[in-house]
C-alpha cells in the first residue's frame, strides 16, 4: 500500500471505553483481591493498558509494567519469529500476571510471550487483548479476555499503527488504499 487513508470507523472512542470497562470488571473479578501485575505489550497496547489500569478498582493492588515485542514480517502481518525488544523491569515470579495486548491475529506474539512468561513461574498467567482478529490464526493460543472482534481488515488507531502512523486516533478505523485524486480524511460511515 503506497498511499493510504483512514477509512471506515469500526469502533468509536465510547465503544472502546465501554469494552475497557467490561474487561476491567472481568479481570478484577478473577483477581479476587490479590495483587495484579499488568504487562502491556508496546507499542500497540500503550493507551489500552493505561486505560485498563485506571478502570480497575482503586482498592486493588495493581502494578503496571511493559514489554516491547517485534516480529519479522511486513507492515501488515507479524511472522512466527517474534523477538523481545524490551523486558519488564520487575520480576514476574509468584505474581498474578495479565499480558495486555492490542490485537491478536495469527497469535504468534501472544504465543511467544506466554511461553516466555510461563517459564518465569508466575502464580498465574492470563492474557487480555482489546481486539481479536481470529480469521488467520496460526497458533493454539487463546486470549483469556477479549474486548472487541474486528473485521478482517487492517485496523489503526487507539495505539495501533500503520507504518508508525495513526496511533493517536481516539477511534479504531480501517486503513484503505488511497485512489488517485482522493483526499485523505475520515468518512462519516461506520460499520456495524
Ligand atoms: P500476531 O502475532 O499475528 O497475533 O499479531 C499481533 C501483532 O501484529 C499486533 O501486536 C500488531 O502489532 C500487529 N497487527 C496485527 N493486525 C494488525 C492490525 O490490523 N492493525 C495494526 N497492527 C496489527
Ligand atoms: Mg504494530
Amino acid at each position: 500500500m503506497a498511499e493510504e487513508r483512514v477509512g471506515q470507523v469500526v469502533f468509536e472512542a465510547e465503544e472502546i471505553a465501554a469494552a475497557v470497562r467490561r474487561l476491567a470488571r472481568a479481570i478484577a473479578a478473577d483477581a479476587s483481591g490479590e495483587p495484579l501485575l499488568l504487562v502491556g505489550v508496546l507499542k500497540g497496547a500503550l493507551f489500552f493498558v493505561a486505560d485498563l489500569a485506571r478502570a480497575l478498582p482503586p482498592s486493588l493492588d495493581v502494578r503496571v509494567d511493559y514489554v516491547a515485542a517485534a516480529s519479522y514480517g511486513d507492515s501488515h502481518r507479524s511472522s512466527g519469529q517474534v523477538r523481545l525488544l524490551k523486558d519488564t523491569s520487575q520480576s514476574v515470579e509468584g505474581k498474578q500476571v495479565v499480558l495486555v495486548e492490542d490485537i491478536v491475529e495469527n497469535g504468534w506474539t501472544l504465543q511467544y510471550l506466554s511461553g516466555l512468561f510461563q517459564a518465569r513461574r508466575p502464580a498465574s498467567l492470563r492474557s487480555c487483548t482489546l481486539l481479536d482478529k481470529p480469521y488467520h490464526r496460526r497458533t493454539e493460543v487463546a486470549p483469556t479476555y477479549v474486548g472487541l472482534r474486528v473485521p478482517d481488515a487492517f485496523i489503526v488507531g487507539y495505539g495501533l499503527d500503520y507504518q508508525e502512523k495513526y496511533r493517536h486516533l481516539p477511534y479504531l478505523a480501517k486503513i484503505a488504499p488511497c485512489a488517485s485524486g482522493e483526499t485523505r480524511g475520515r468518512p462519516g460511515n461506520k460499520e456495524a
